[in-house]
């Protein structure tokens, strides 16, 4: 089955017409989609209505092994708004449905969103596709902007080429929080996620094509002086997040939002979040089966 398909930047990003989230799963054309995402890296699924928490999962599980419950143990984060454990609460609105307080600790990592990532980079088996879905959208601002770290890696002098290919990078979910302004991490929270390391430059499977893989939760270069790391994970991500890269989505109640992230990087765009309501909840899938240790904390 193929997908009605409607390019939205010259890149990359494509908008997929008419899809049904309401099928039931073994109906869904999940190859299709599948070979979409990976040349396109990101799609978007316009809809009347979001699609159920129990179809977005649905949709989610077809595409690979997906997340279920909280990677990290934060502090305050102890009642969910959002019953389904394999869903992501990325909004700001409080287990009650009030917005958070400015102040509240899980306000202020997710202030970690607005640096660019990709998700879970953090973790050995990082994940692969992330299926996000407006269920509230601000009025104005609180866009999502992506850049296609393939283009990036093309457009590099090949000596830059060469000394990525050569690299080894180590992440950790503490860095982008601190990067963000989030408080020291606690014993507990630090111990639930060690950093990991991973190539600066991968090839992304889905398409062949080589890629950068950086991200803010990127601290720095494995076997380098530690300021000379940070300053060549700074000076990529700057190169990489020009305009002639990115895409920019502009949320609509119902969308479905999903990209590759092995071969994009993503950021959240300011809005005013002590005034506006964001429900946004999103799906996670892994590179591998998840393994115990590599599980949620409960
Ligand atoms: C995410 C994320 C961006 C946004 O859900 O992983 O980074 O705009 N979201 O909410
Ligand atoms: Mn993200």
């Amino acid at each position: 089955m193929s997908l009605d398909i409607r390019l939205l930047h010259p890149a990359f990003a494509a908008e997929v017409i008419g899809f049904d989230f309401a099928a039931p799963p073994e109906r869904m054309p999940a190859r299709a989609v599948r070979d979409a995402i990976h040349r396109h890296g990101v799609l978007v699924f316009r809809n009347e209505h979001p699609p159920t928490d129990e179809q977005h999962i649905a949709f989610s599980k077809l595409l690979g092994p997906i997340e279920q419950g909280n990677i990290i143990k934060v502090t305050g984060f102890d009642r969910r708004r959002v019953a389904f454990l394999e869903l992501v609460d990325v909004g700001n609105l409080d287990p009650d449905g009030n917005i958070f307080p400015a102040d509240h600790r899980r306000m202020l990592f997710r202030k970690g969103d607005r640096l660019w990532h990709a998700d879970m980079s953090f973790m050995d088996n990082r994940a692969t596709y992330s299926m996000l879905v407006g269920h509230e959208i601000p009025p104005e601002g609180g866009d999502t902007e992506f850049a296609d770290m393939r283009a990036v890696y093309e457009d590099l002098p090949p000596e830059m080429q060469r000394l990525a290919d050569s690299l080894a990078v180590e992440h950790s979910i503490w860095r982008s929080r601190a990067l963000a302004g989030f408080p020291e991490p606690t014993g507990e929270e630090l111990a639930s996620r060690p950093p990991v390391r991973h190539r600066l430059a991968h090839v992304h499977n889905g398409s062949g094509r080589k890629a950068l893989y950086i991200a803010s939760h990127a601290s720095h270069v494995v076997d380098w002086p530690l300021e000379l790391g940070c300053g060549l994970l700074a000076e990529l991500t700057r190169f990489a997040t020009q305009p002639k890269f990115v895409y920019r989505h502009k949320w609509r109640f119902g969308d479905m939002v999903m990209w590759d992230n092995l071969s994009m990087l993503h950021r959240a765009t300011e809005f005013e979040d002590s005034k506006y309501r964001r429900d946004m909840r999103r799906t996670t899938c892994r590179e591998r089966e998840i393994a115990t240790a590599d599980a949620g904390c409960p």
